[in-house]
């Protein structure tokens, strides 16, 4: 599929995990993309394994406005617009309510919900009528994870924002959805889970039955920011391999 071709998408957080995995596939179907991330040697990493002639990456904090303008100045200069945008970049702090501090709250808020709204303001002048906006939510959205009770409030708000901007710039034609991932196998996921049991644990809770793939996600952004959905707006698309619409069952004793 060439879903893309001459189209210019942003995905922040572009260095690793999901956000790479998007720039992979959007690449394969004849994207221009520009990743983002916090450190220059990440995105060097991440832009070695990626097709050079049709990359940009920069340096771009999502909690620096200052950064948003420069990101969004580079895209110009180069680009002279946007297509797409996947507001990716996140941070998890999976602790008790309890033990969550001030500096905890700052943080996941600054990053996964100020850091959403001000990437997604930003690119607007530069994006095109028909243009399309995913943001990377969360299936803890949905259900009550009880170490995530900031993080899944910010979720929460994204998925609102969508809604919210779905009705907002449709008259410009401009898509708004957000996805949420499940279980997925990346440095984030890995880092909240460093138990040996945890892979197994939250396996088996997805009735299909594993972990999901960065890939996974990436293949849901790709038809969402694509002609495909073009009538899709305001939504949320799960890709959790039915964790959240499933009963919980017990292990068999
Ligand atoms: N993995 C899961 O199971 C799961 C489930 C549901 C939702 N999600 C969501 O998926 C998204 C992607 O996470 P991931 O799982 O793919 O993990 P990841 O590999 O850790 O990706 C997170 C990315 O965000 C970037 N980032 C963090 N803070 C940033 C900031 N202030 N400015 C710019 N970039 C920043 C990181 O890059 P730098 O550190 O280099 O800046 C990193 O590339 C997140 O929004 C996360 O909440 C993950």
């Amino acid at each position: 599929m060439q879903r893309f071709t001459n189209k210019t998408v942003l995905i922040t957080g572009g260095a690793s995990g999901m956000g790479l995995a998007t720039a992979r596939r959007l690449l394969d179907e004849g994207a221009y993309v520009v990743i983002s991330g916090r450190d220059q040697a990440r995105l060097d990493a991440a832009a070695a394994g990626l097709d050079a002639d049709r990359l940009l990456s920069v340096r771009a904090d999502v909690t620096s406005q200052d950064d948003l303008d420069r990101l969004m100045r580079r895209i110009e200069t180069r680009r002279g617009g946007l297509d797409a945008v996947f507001a990716n970049a996140g941070v998890g702090i999976f602790k008790p309510t309890t033990e969550l501090t001030e500096a905890d709250f700052d943080r996941t808020v600054d990053v996964n919900f100020k850091g959403v709204f001000f990437t997604i303001t930003k690119a607007l002048p530069l994006m095109r009528d028909g243009g399309a906006i995913v943001i990377n939510a969360s299936w803890t959205l949905q259900r009550g994870l009880p170490i995530a009770s900031i993080y899944s409030a910010t979720k929460a708000a994204v998925h609102n924002l969508a809604r919210t901007l779905g009705a907002d710039l449709a008259p410009r034609g401009i898509r708004v959805n957000s996805v949420s991932p499940g279980y997925i196998d990346t440095e984030m996921y890995r880092a909240a889970n460093q138990d040996p049991e945890a892979e197994a644990r939250n396996a088996a809770e997805v009735p299909l039955g594993s972990l999901g793939h960065p890939d996974d996600v990436a293949a849901a952004v790709a038809f969402l920011a694509s002609d495909d959905a073009a009538y899709i707006t305001g939504q949320d698309l799960l890709v959790d391999g039915g964790l959240v619409g499933s009963f919980p069952v017990a292990p068999a004793s």
